[in-house]
């Protein structure tokens, strides 16, 4: 079943094309009703409008974190979405703004692509120090985003590996090469059967079974 996105992005927007072009080729079956951005400088709108969907700027600067969200709600209010889809979204988004997307199982319908194998390297800088560490295997998670930071359950990792003669720059474009490949093929899985999810359990309760 065709599932209707928003996306939310920040910056250069090259997770957005790969999107784009997936549901352009017949890949993905899904429809971006909108792009959101809180920075008017992003590349990202460009490509939003190069591929006719509507492209809104919801500055943040200024603004109470609360406000902010209540702004990007008022606009994707006015569009029909049922999954926010982050894409090099710099901000974190609060449970105030989630609680929208609650769906019957008590999951967020908010989606995140993540640069790294988590729950290692959480943050901002995931491919940076991922190398820095000397990492011999890295790779891209997606996963539903919770109240935490680059923490929520986990929809699929694939892994690449760090090379003996890689610098940064051949390690982050192994990673994203992935990340293009990926991000379109979890969101088609969720057209087809919804989100599938592996049980997560403390380890406790993992040993005492
Ligand atoms: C990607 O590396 C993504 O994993 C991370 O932010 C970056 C966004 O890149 N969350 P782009 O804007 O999609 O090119």
């Amino acid at each position: 079943m065709s599932i209707k996105l928003a996306v939310l992005v920040s910056g250069r927007g090259s997770n957005l094309e790969a999107i784009l072009k997936a549901i352009q080729e017949g890949r993905l079956d899904a429809a971006v009703e909108v792009v959101l951005s809180n920075n008017p400088g992003a590349l990202a709108l460009e490509i939003a409008r190069k591929y006719g969907v509507p492209a809104v700027v919801v500055e943040s600067k200024r603004l109470s974190r609360q406000e902010h969200e209540e702004r990007l709600l008022e606009c994707l209010d006015r569009f029909s979405v049922e999954y926010v889809v982050l894409a090099g979204y710099m901000r974190v988004l609060t449970p105030h703004f989630l609680q929208r997307f609650r769906d019957r199982r008590g999951y967020y319908r908010v989606i995140n692509i993540h640069p790294s194998l988590l729950p290692a390297f959480p943050g901002k800088s995931a491919y940076e120090d991922a190398f820095a560490h000397g990492v011999r295997l890295s790779g891209i998670t997606v996963h539903l985003v919770d109240d935490l930071v680059d923490h929520g359950p986990i929809l699929a990792q694939e892994a690449f590996p760090r090379l003996d003669d890689d610098t940064l720059e051949a390690f982050k474009e192994r990673g994203l090469a992935v990340e293009h490949r990926l991000y379109p093929a979890v969101l088609e899985a969720i057209a087809r059967t919804g989100i599938n999810l592996l049980p997560r359990a403390s380890s406790q309760e993992v040993l005492s079974k």
